[in-house]
């Protein structure tokens, strides 16, 4: 995306500064780990089993929109199980060899993280099932007539694969994963929680009611919660005494142009351009693009879980629809 939005739920990747934070604040434990409370307790039941039988857990699949805690799940996960952790992400997977590469470095009880897991092409997916399923690695050594096959041993290994859409990946991958968990939005309670922690974190002061503000207008996305609360400790420092409180806190959300809602101008000129064009009938992803000049993806993984969330658009076998309620908050 060329414009950065304050209420993007990707990483800005050329800001440094946002990434740092980003790990800097990124919880540890389940302790720290605000909310997703479901998942928590399956999670940490499996761990408590596998630490007692001395192996690895089954494979963990995570999917849900950006920014509600996948990585930082996966590293939880390492970190509670004392395992060793391996990032990567499916696009680095080029080839089968590369995958081959990775998992005959792994050693027992090693986490493999494997972030986009549904951009993994399926050359790369088929060597992935036998070492998930029997941690053995096919390969084939040699081209041509002397070509053979042989079945290597890997160590028992734990494959965390994260996804903004199940709906991408294949089924047989899919099935290969004991534990398949859709990470939720937060709640604003939650999400208060959130900022709360994270101005300990960043020794930045605010005030109870200021909390409870942004934490309506974060998207119930704990990336958005964080961002939100550096720009208004920006603005604290700029145009106060630093201390963050609801004048503070109004007068940041105003410059930001993020409405009660969460929504900022690029979420409400989507609604209105939807409208003006095509009232309240259904339209499809590809048109709604169109509208707004974005990919197909960019709309379905960022602007629309949000606004699905909310109750602002909604999915019709005909396409996606705005809704009364939304008509009614931008008015129209
Ligand atoms: N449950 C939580 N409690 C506290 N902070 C959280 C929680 N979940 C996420 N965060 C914060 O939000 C940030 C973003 O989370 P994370 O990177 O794990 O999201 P993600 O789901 O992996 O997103 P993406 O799909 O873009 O990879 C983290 O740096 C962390 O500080
Ligand atoms: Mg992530």
């Amino acid at each position: 995306m060329a414009i950065q939005r304050i209420v993007d739920t990707e990483v800005y990747e050329a800001d440094t500064d946002e990434q740092i934070i980003e790990i800097t604040l990124r919880p540890q434990t389940f302790d720290e780990y605000v909310g997703q409370d479901r998942l928590k307790k399956n999670l940490k039941l499996a761990i408590e089993a596998a630490k007692k039988r001395g192996e690895p857990i089954d494979h963990v699949l995570l999917y849900g929109p950006p920014g509600l805690g996948k990585t930082t799940m996966a590293s939880v996960i390492a970190n509670e199980m004392g395992a060793g952790l391996r990032v990567t992400a499916g696009p680095a997977i080029e080839r089968a060899g590369d995958l081959a590469s990775i998992l005959t470095n792994l050693t027992d009880g090693d986490i493999l993280f494997i972030d986009e897991i549904h951009r993994l092409s399926r050359a790369v997916e088929e060597v992935l099932y036998s070492a998930m399923e029997d941690f053995k690695l096919d390969i084939v050594i040699g081209k041509g007539p002397a070509a053979r096959s042989v079945r290597l041993d890997l160590p028992k290994f734990t494959v965390i694969g994260a996804t903004t859409r199940t709906g991408s990946l294949a089924a047989p991958l899919r099935d290969r994963f004991g534990h398949l968990h859709r990470l939720e939005f937060y709640n604003d309670t939650e999400i208060a929680q959130i900022i709360t922690r994270a101005a300990r974190i960043l020794n930045a002061e605010i005030e109870a009611e200021s909390a409870q503000m942004l934490s309506t207008r974060a998207r119930l996305t704990p990336r958005i919660a964080n961002r939100l609360l550096k720009r208004v400790r920006d603005y604290a420092d700029v145009n106060g005494d630093g201390i963050i409180d609801t004048k503070v806190t109004h007068g940041a959300l105003a410059m930001m142009e993020i409405d009660e809602m969460g929504l900022d101008p690029a979420d409400r000129s989507l609604l209105v351009r939807i409208i003006e064009n095509y009232g309240d009938n259904p339209v499809g992803l590809n048109t709604i693009a169109a509208l707004t000049g974005d990919e197909t993806s960019t709309i379905e993984d960022f602007y629309e879980p949000y606004l699905m969330q909310i109750g602002f658009i909604e999915r019709t076998p005909r396409g996606r629809r705005v809704t009364q309620k939304a008509r009614k908050h931008v008015g129209r």
